[in-house]
């Protein structure tokens, strides 16, 4: 499969909202995805289907990966949000998220429908993304299988308001810690996400949180997945972009040493460096394994577009 592009922040667009759907094109996120799901009323649903694909097809979104959100298949809004988004805008799409999802025939099924539309009106096959949001227990409990359900799956989402609603957590602050909890009560789900989607060689993303003017709390809860190894989270408000942005690539520091790293293995492994399959990198002991870990954090820094400050030179031997 392609390399799939960063996607470190996400942001959310409802549909029904022209304005917002105007200014999104001016704003730095990675993604943006139009939202017919829970941001835009029953009633405004219709509406907002013929907004997103003149907004698709008007163009201006540079790079951005445009990603629609339909509602979810025990709605009566899903096929129709497919046919007409796709229908109307498909050529100017790169992905439909699926929420909700609670199994793996779930996602085959929005797969088949992308193909039937696909080769009705002639766009390329198996183009399209699938993106696929965990938000309740069964959806968890599936997850191994949703993300190996579709060659299209580009990206595993936790959707933490459901999720808390769907388990009865006791908490109405979306993704934060809580002060009568000593650990991290979303660890566990984090963490199965992200193995699925490691596994099956996709982005992992966090959702949203919701206190959109308390810049430092979203640091916090973003810190938290970014550090497990999360790609990105979703940004519900422009405040809420940089800081994702920044989050989820690696520290210039970080970045540095990993391409020191990469430098200084391919130099020790070599004939001139002596053939060795570890050495020492200044005080610390490197080897194949530290060669993996300098790809991810090197190939995400560059995808970030930081810039080496420093240059390898091999050791006088
Ligand atoms: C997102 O959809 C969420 O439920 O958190
Ligand atoms: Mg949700």
């Amino acid at each position: 499969m392609a390399e799939l592009r960063p996607r470190r922040s996400c942001l959310a667009v409802p549909g029904s909202n022209l304005r917002f759907l105007e200014k999104a094109k001016a704003l730095p996120a990675d993604q943006v995805f139009l939202d017919l799901e829970d941001a835009c009323a029953p009633l405004a649903k219709s509406g907002a289907r013929k907004n997103i694909v003149a907004a698709l097809n008007e163009g201006g979104w540079g790079e951005r990966i445009r990603v629609v959100r339909v509602n979810d298949w025990t709605t009566e809004w899903t096929y129709r949000d497919v046919v007409e988004v796709v229908e109307g805008a498909g050529a100017n799409l790169d992905a439909i998220m699926l929420p909700k999802v609670a199994d793996a025939a779930q996602v085959r099924a929005l797969d088949m429908l992308l193909l039937q539309i696909e080769k009705t009106i002639g766009l390329e096959q198996g183009r399209i993304g699938i993106e696929a949001q965990i938000e309740t227990a069964q959806g968890l409990i599936n997850v191994n299988e949703i993300a190996f359900a579709s060659a299209r799956i580009e990206t595993i989402i936790f959707g933490p308001a459901d999720f808390m609603a769907n388990i009865n957590m006791k908490s109405l602050v979306v993704g934060a810690l809580h002060p009568d909890y000593p650990a991290d009560p979303f660890h566990y789900i984090l963490m199965q996400i992200l193995m699925a989607a490691r596994a099956r060689g996709v982005q992992a993303i966090d959702g949203p949180f919701l206190q959109v003017r308390d810049v430092e709390a979203f640091r916090e809860v973003a810190k938290r997945s970014a550090m497990l190894g999360f790609d990105g989270k979703w940004v519900l408000h422009p405040g809420q972009i940089d800081a994702a942005n920044e989050i989820y690539a690696p520290s210039q520091e970080d970045y540095e040493h990993a391409e020191l790293i990469l430098d200084a293995y391919e130099w020790a492994t070599s004939e001139a460096g002596g053939k060795k399959g570890s050495a020492m990198l200044g005080e610390e002991m490197i080897d194949e394994a530290s060669r993996k870990m300098a790809l991810v954090v090197a190939a995400k820094g560059r995808a970030a577009g930081l810039s080496r400050r420093e240059l390898f030179t091999p050791p006088e031997s």
